[in-house]
Formats: C-alpha cells, sequence, structure tokens
C-alpha cells in the first residue's frame, strides 16, 4: 500500500509542475501579445490598421474604438453576472434546494430587445461607412488594379502608365482603385488607407485610397489564391504633387537602349535570348526600333522603369538587410525557389548572364 501511495504522490508532483509550466507559458504568451499589441506604430507593425493615414482608413478607426468600447461594456456586465452568480449562488451543504422555475419572460424579452437595440445603433454607422469607403468620389484619380498569382500590376489610364508591385500616388488625392484580377480571386488591402476588397475575374469592384502623408504604405493580399499568397505583398508610395508629376515624367520616357558592347547590352540580349520576352513588356526608345511587348500566355510585371521600383516580385524582395542587387541574384537563379510556384521558372541562367542582365535592369530607371 505504501508503494501506491508514494507512486500517487510523484504523480500529484509532476501533475503540479505541469500545471505550473502550462500557466508560466499561458502567462508568457498574453504577455507577449499585450507587449506586441502596445507597439502598433506602423515602424514596427507595416500592416497595422490601428495607425490610419488617410480620411478612408480614418473612418475605419473612428468606427472601430466606439464598438470596441460598447463590446467590453457588454463582455464585463456579461462575464461580472456569470462570475458573481457562480460564487453568490454555489451550492452548499445548509442551502436548501431552490425554487425551480421554467423562464421569466420579462428578463427574456430585456435581453433580447437590448442587444437588438446596440446592434440597431452600431449598424447605423457601419452600413453608411460601408458604402462610402467603396464608392469613390467624382474628382478621385483612377488606377486599375490587377491582381496576379502573385503580384499586383497598376495601370494608370490617364497617362498609360503599366507598372508593379509599387503604386504610387499623389498625397491628399483621392484615388478610385479599379480592382480586377487576371486569375483567381485575391483581395487588395492596404490598412494605412482602406479597408480590404475582392479582386474578381470578370468584375471590377472599386476601393477609394487617400493619403494625407507622404511615406511608404505596406499592403498585402487578403484572400488565399494558392501557393505563393502569403507571399503576395504590395507598397503604395504617396508622394507630394510635384514629387509625383515627376514620377509620371520619368516613367513616360522610354527606357534606355542599350548601346553595343556594354554589359547593359549583353543583359538585354540575354533578356531577348531567354524567352523573357514571352511574359514581359519593355518599351525602349521607338525609334531604336526595339520595343519589346510580350505576347506569352502569362503576362509578367512590364519592366520598363524597373529599377525606378524599391521592390519586385511581389514586393518581397529586397528583404530586410539585403541589397536590391543581391535580391535580383537570388531571384534571377531561382525564381520558383524564392517564391513557391511562381509562374517565372528557373531559366539555369549561368552566373555571368545573371550579373550582365542585372546590369541591365539598374540601368532601367
Ligand atoms: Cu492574391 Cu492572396
Amino acid at each position: 500500500m505504501k508503494l501506491v501511495g508514494n507512486r500517487q504522490s510523484t504523480y500529484d508532483a509532476d501533475s503540479m509542475a505541469f500545471t505550473r509550466q502550462r500557466l508560466t507559458r499561458l502567462l508568457a504568451l498574453v504577455g507577449s501579445t499585450l507587449l506586441i499589441a502596445s507597439c502598433s506604430g506602423r515602424d514596427e507593425q507595416p500592416l497595422t490598421t490601428f495607425d490610419p493615414a488617410g480620411p478612408f482608413a480614418d473612418r475605419i478607426d473612428g468606427l472601430f474604438w466606439p464598438v470596441f468600447w460598447i463590446a467590453t461594456v457588454v463582455f464585463v456586465l456579461v462575464q461580472g453576472a456569470i462570475v458573481v452568480a457562480v460564487i453568490a449562488f454555489r451550492d452548499k451543504d445548509s442551502r436548501k434546494e431552490p425554487k425551480q422555475l421554467h423562464g421569466n419572460a420579462k428578463l427574456e424579452v430585456l435581453w433580447t430587445v437590448i442587444p437588438a437595440l446596440i446592434l440597431a445603433v452600431i449598424a447605423v454607422p457601419s452600413v453608411s461607412a460601408i458604402f462610402d469607403l467603396t464608392e469613390c468620389g467624382p474628382d478621385a484619380m483612377e488606377v486599375e488594379v490587377v491582381g496576379h498569382q502573385w503580384w499586383f500590376e497598376f495601370r494608370y489610364p490617364d497617362t498609360g502608365i503599366d507598372t508593379a508591385n509599387t503604386m504610387v500616388i499623389p498625397v491628399d488625392q483621392e484615388v478610385c482603385a479599379q480592382l480586377s484580377s487576371e486569375d483567381v480571386v485575391h483581395n487588395f488591402w492596404i490598412p494605412s488607407l482602406n479597408g480590404k476588397r475582392y479582386m474578381i475575374p470578370g468584375q471590377t469592384t472599386e476601393l477609394r485610397l487617400q493619403a494625407d502623408e507622404t511615406g511608404e504604405f505596406w499592403g498585402h493580399c487578403a484572400e488565399f489564391c494558392g501557393l505563393s499568397h502569403s507571399l503576395m505583398r504590395v507598397r503604395v508610395i504617396a508622394m507630394e504633387a510635384g514629387d509625383y508629376q515627376a514620377w509620371v515624367d520619368g516613367q513616360l520616357q522610354p527606357a534606355p537602349t542599350p548601346v553595343e558592347g556594354t554589359p547593359e547590352f549583353d543583359g538585354w540580349t540575354v533578356f531577348q535570348s531567354k524567352g523573357c520576352t514571352q511574359c514581359h513588356t519593355v518599351a525602349l526608345d521607338d525609334d531604336a526600333g526595339s520595343n519589346i511587348v510580350a505576347d506569352g500566355a502569362f503576362q509578367g510585371p512590364n519592366l520598363t522603369h524597373f529599377a525606378s521600383r524599391n521592390v519586385f516580385a511581389g514586393a518581397i524582395l529586397p528583404e530586410d538587410g539585403e541589397t536590391y542587387d543581391q535580391a535580383l541574384k537570388r531571384w534571377l537563379a531561382d525564381p520558383p525557389n524564392v517564391k513557391p510556384g511562381s509562374f517565372m521558372p528557373n531559366l539555369a541562367l549561368t552566373e555571368q548572364e545573371i550579373d550582365v542582365l542585372i546590369t541591365w535592369l539598374g540601368s532601367n530607371q
């Protein structure tokens, strides 16, 4: 018998240690969650919705907090009542069996009507915000945003600019993003500028964007869209009106035509001979007669002025601590290794071919 008792106490000690360990882990989890939540600035958390940078994101933020506090009050009241009831009416030896009830009509009406009223009050600003945030204003600048597996394309109908991964907009100007998709359903989301909106093949949906300050705003595809959904990112860069105009002027220039005998020219030759033009367009000086327009089944990013973008490959590269050239080298050596499922294949380029390609791409400002 003694042996059994010893075993039992060892088991209890183990079980207590186990419980203590779980408790410690739980506290660590709660602590780190609070810590993460406390640094909700855009610098630490580039995809935070709690740091709005324009009127549409402000509108969402302005809705969130009142709803959050109403929900908090309801939570505390309901949970508090449960805790009080559990403690005050707990079973005791001295307690007689309480009177058995079959419901209380007054109470039931009350706790149906109160939540219904709260929801009705919250619904008024919520529903009006849903419509206001998606119906563009009359003076908005249109930009067509097209989802691809796995990158975003931006077409500016007023100027004919066609770019990728980096969306450049003027500050204090409403932009009407016309969303569509070339393949599957994606979702365009720039948390500092507005909420999410689906991009649906064969349809156009609208989303209003506006930045009140200059800067770079991160975004991400917010709908699972295949193997590299988690690597489908995007940047919005908001510029002062003058800088924006300079960007437009630069983009409208043809890319520099490489001069024979230079590494740029060698890169340009590799680009043309390795099948890159099946998917990628490059607008060179028409006079040079070498304007390249992709005619393949997959339309990859337009590479004209590639080097003017600060990110590439679905805005996942370059990574922190990596130069543009280092990232390009990694990417060109084996794209599907960097972005699984990438439609850009491993072209088995030699190191020398990659080097001249990088030089040519780098000259493509
Ligand atoms: Cu596109 Cu997820």
